[in-house]
């Protein structure tokens, strides 16, 4: 069984999730001058959005709550202040999720308070809707059960994380510190319930070493906390 629940995400259901978003933002009339993609997850779906859209201004800001996959950080806070004046446009804001909506509500005051748009509106491919704390003006998809979505611009970074959990929680369980590549990702698809291209393991393995977390002798990996 799958100790979280994961849906992994391709990158055709990202076009796909994008044009129906777009969609719902045509049939509504509105008609933004600019987006601004929540660095980093609302990116790729506001390129997409220009594009379907037809908006030609892109602009960014980066507020940041979750700082591990599927594990909750530190408040939301925003990266990189800078004023800009949008009073003349209409703006539309845009992330990847809405799960406790921390980071979009933090966007949106700065935005409101700073840059001051002659109207904002909201929008992201999903909605956690029983624990977001705000339900955004357009949505994709209405997720009723919490789910983390493994997007296909954080696998690497997810796998890592997913690793360093799954070699964590065993040698905290039962001692195990020495691993084959073999033997995690078994681990992995037995707890993630899902199967990525072998070279994420790869690459998340070295970077698991170079972070000083694990290292490799001959085949075997060897949790280096485990051995202190
Ligand atoms: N970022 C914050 N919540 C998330 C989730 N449930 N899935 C993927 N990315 C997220």
């Amino acid at each position: 069984m799958p100790k979280i629940p994961v849906k992994l995400v391709e990158w055709n259901e990202i076009v796909e999730w994008s044009w129906g978003l777009a969609r719902k933002i045509e049939e509504s009339n509105y008609v933004p001058d600019v987006i601004i993609a929540i660095a980093r997850g609302g990116y790729v779906p506001a390129r997409l959005l220009c594009d379907f859209l037809g908006v030609e201004n892109l602009i960014s800001i980066q507020s940041q709550h979750w700082t591990e996959a599927a594990k909750k950080g530190e408040r939301a806070i925003i990266k990189f202040e800078y004023v800009i004046n949008l009073e003349n446009a209409r703006a539309l804001l845009i992330d990847d999720i809405i799960d406790t909506g921390e980071s979009v509500i933090l966007a949106r005051d700065y935005i409101l308070n700073t840059w001051k748009p002659k109207e904002l509106r909201i929008a992201a491919l999903q909605w956690i809707s029983p624990v977001a704390k705000i339900k955004p003006d357009y949505y994709y998809m209405e997720v009723k059960e919490w789910i983390w979505f493994q997007y296909p611009w954080t696998r690497l970074e997810d796998v890592t994380q997913f690793i360093k959990r799954i070699i964590e929680a065993n040698y905290n369980e039962k001692k195990k510190s020495t691993w084959t590549l073999d033997e995690i990702v078994r681990e992995f698809e037995e707890w993630y319930g899902i199967q990525v291209d072998n070279r994420y393991f790869n690459s998340a393995v070295n970077i698991l070493v170079k972070k000083g977390i694990i290292k490799k002798i001959n085949n075997e990996l060897i949790y280096l906390l485990g051995k202190a």
